[in-house]
């Protein structure tokens, strides 16, 4: 498997750094390493054939602050000149016009090679033509890790859950929004509360995108089109953020033994962002920067899955086990191919 990644910041960091901490877990499931031919950065890019250690990368992205000494005007030349199997895209991410990500997965399944991808804006914006680009190209696309990070729940619901009928998905899908109104729930002031939820790395580079509900909004999106089938745009989701949630409404709030959370609210008919009133105990009143979402199926009932939804390794958790699954997916059509 040969891997190119776009985009070397935290997520793409995480990822090598995973890559080097299950080079034995790969060697025993498949005889071999994975092995990375070519990363990008926003300007300059590595690539060798023979594959390149990601201690090398990662420390040269340290010390000189890029991860190449060439630079690039074009990613899909660079990505035109190596030969690779599968592009794990983790370039920031834009939710207005889709960015340098959507053009390199378009890129990725139009040349027909399969993408993990944890880039929201791409999901959010542009979800089913990607989709029907991969099927038509005979592509894997992964993205579990572009909602809830390490929290599973893509997978979960289209692979062990593949059974059920699911009507509802409701959730906290943004640790930033959670962790502001938890800091809020003792008293802390709106802007003290989001200065160290950015302290923390947790908001996104404009937290404007959390606050006022975007990134909740990109991910219920994800969710409605990737679990109930439909084929919805950002545009189409109603959005509340929490802008306006005062310390009294809190108060108020906590008089009655509630608090006040950021939902995002997906079924066959509602795509909502808002902040809700939730009892206090409730799975969803949960504190922090975690994540939580509750999955209402049929035959098992309610389920609840929590976890952390960012940070560099957890959420290059979720590229591992999308990379993994397409790996075995090769192996298992590979081994068919042997043994008609
Ligand atoms: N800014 C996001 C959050 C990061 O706070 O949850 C993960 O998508």
């Amino acid at each position: 498997m040969r891997i190119l990644i776009s985009g070397f910041g935290t997520v793409g960091q995480g990822f090598a750094e995973v890559l080097m901490r299950r080079r034995d877990f790969f060697v025993g499931r498949y005889g071999k390493e994975v092995s990375i031919v070519c990363v990008m950065d926003s300007s300059t890019f590595a690539k060798d054939r023979a594959g390149i250690p990601p201690d090398d990368l990662l420390e040269r992205k340290r010390t000189t602050g890029k991860v190449g000494t060439e630079t690039y005007a074009d990613s899909v030349e660079v990505m035109d000149s190596v030969d690779y199997d599968l592009l794990v895209e983790v370039s920031p991410t834009d939710i207005k016009t889709g960015g340098a990500g959507l053009k390199n997965i378009r890129h990725a399944l139009e040349s027909g090679k399969d993408v993990v991808t944890v880039n929201k804006g791409p999901l959010a914006l542009n979800f089913c033509e990607l989709v029907t680009l991969a099927k038509k190209n005979g592509c894997k696309f992964r993205f579990e890790g572009s909602v809830g990070g390490a929290m599973p729940i893509i997978n979960l619901c289209r692979e062990c859950l593949v059974g059920e009928n699911v009507s509802s998905i409701r959730g906290i899908l943004n640790g930033t929004c959670n962790f502001i109104l938890s800091k809020m729930d003792n008293g802390q002031p709106f802007e003290q509360a989001l200065k160290e939820a950015q302290q923390m790395g947790y908001a996104e580079t404009d937290p404007t995108n959390d606050v006022e509900g975007y990134d909740s909004a990109c991910k219920a999106v994800i969710l409605a089109n990737s679990i109930f089938g439909r084929n919805v745009a950002f545009s189409d989701v109603s959005i509340t953020g929490i802008t306006s949630i005062s310390g009294e409404a809190i108060s108020l709030a906590a008089s009655q033994n509630m608090v006040i959370r950021l939902i995002g609210e997906v079924s066959e008919d509602r795509l909502e962002v808002s902040p809700r009133l939730i009892p206090k105990g409730h799975p969803l009143s949960i504190n922090g920067t975690l994540n939580v979402a509750q999955i209402v199926t049929d035959l098992a009932g309610p389920i609840t899955v929590s976890g952390r939804g960012a940070g560099r390794t957890e959420t290059a958790s979720a590229i591992l086990s999308d990379l993994v699954s397409v790996m075995d997916d090769r192996k298992e059509r590979g081994d068919r191919c042997r043994n008609p």
